[in-house]
């Protein structure tokens, strides 16, 4: 059901790459809410992914842009300011992506080449999208802008490598920026910290069958779909959170606040089972 929460708004999200992206749920729900925005991934994603499909449903034109790169952004919000003839009201920072990962070097093995670029492309990328739209004065006043993180930024979790630190630098981000933005222009900058979801970005985190079932267990409400990850979003772009800045938002269904869960506990104590079985 839409309720009109975006009537008026405009904006740019980043990251759609397929039906599955979390970014794209919520350009489609952005859409149904009354938004109209641009869509921008990198020029790659743009040949191997489905973007034209999603454009066409949502009425929406593609920019281009690599989000590592200033002169990209600054064209991106130069060409989506003329398309919409002013100033927009919301971003989408949905931007992630590891070389050591991809490659599976493991967190005391990494590539610092790679590193360095898991650190651009992951979160130093939200940075320069908050200066561009602030040089550029982007953003009307009491605009939101919001970006996808997740809880390897507080814990550790096994094969999430130098994306937690990634993590921990964008939230650190949307703090810091948090407070100038919202000091000299009303403008709020939140993370929403998703539960793990599977996705083309989220397929890579290793062993995400068995995490996905973990931490599923693990919430007393489930893991947060993307779709749900959307409207979240959707509540943050819109006017009814305009004192909420500077956050990082859990949506996981409760895991962030657990310790352990009866679920989980029987099925840990069913395998240890097995496995004292198994040893007599
Ligand atoms: N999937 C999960 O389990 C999960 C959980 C928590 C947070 N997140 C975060 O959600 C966000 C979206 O990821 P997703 O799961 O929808 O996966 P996804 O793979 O669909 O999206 C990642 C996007 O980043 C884009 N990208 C990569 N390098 C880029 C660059 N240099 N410039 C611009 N865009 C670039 C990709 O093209 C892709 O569209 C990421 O920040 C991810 O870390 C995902």
């Amino acid at each position: 059901m839409a309720y009109n929460l975006l009537k008026g708004k405009k904006g740019i999200i980043f990251g759609a790459l397929n039906d599955m992206s979390i970014a794209w749920k919520v350009a489609e729900k952005a859409h149904e809410e009354g938004a109209e925005f641009v869509l921008t991934n990198t020029p790659t994603a743009l040949r191997f992914g489905d973007m034209d499909v999603l454009a066409k449903k949502c009425n929406a034109q593609i920019i281009p842009a690599d989000a590592t790169s200033v002169a990209d952004l600054e064209n991106l919000v130069e060409k989506t300011m003329e398309i919409f003839d002013g100033k927009i009201d919301f971003i989408l920072h949905s931007v992630a992506m590891s070389l050591n990962v991809r490659k599976g070097l493991l967190y005391d093995e990494v590539n610092y080449n790679y590193f360095q670029k898991t650190l651009d492309i992951s979160a130093l990328s939200f940075h320069k999208i908050l200066q561009v739209a602030r040089k550029k004065d982007a953003l009307n006043d009491w605009g939101s802008v919001v970006a996808l993180s997740y809880i390897a930024a507080q814990r550790s979790l096994y094969g999430y490598n130098d994306m937690a630190d990634a993590k921990s630098m964008l939230e650190s981000i949307a703090r810091s920026f948090g407070y100038i933005y919202g000091r000299d222009k009303k403008i709020r900058i939140n993370t929403i910290s998703q539960s793990p979801t599977l996705t083309t970005a989220g397929a890579g985190v290793k062993g995400i069958d068995g995490l996905l079932d973990f931490t599923n267990r693990m919430s007393p409400l489930g893991n947060a779909t993307a779709a749900e990850c959307a409207d979240y979003c959707v509540t943050l772009f819109s006017d009814l959170t305009r004192k909420v800045t500077m956050q990082n938002l859990f949506h996981d269904g409760g895991f962030s606040n657990m310790g352990m869960s009866l679920n989980a506990m029987e099925v840990y104590n069913k395998s240890l089972s097995q496995e004292e079985r198994e040893n007599k």
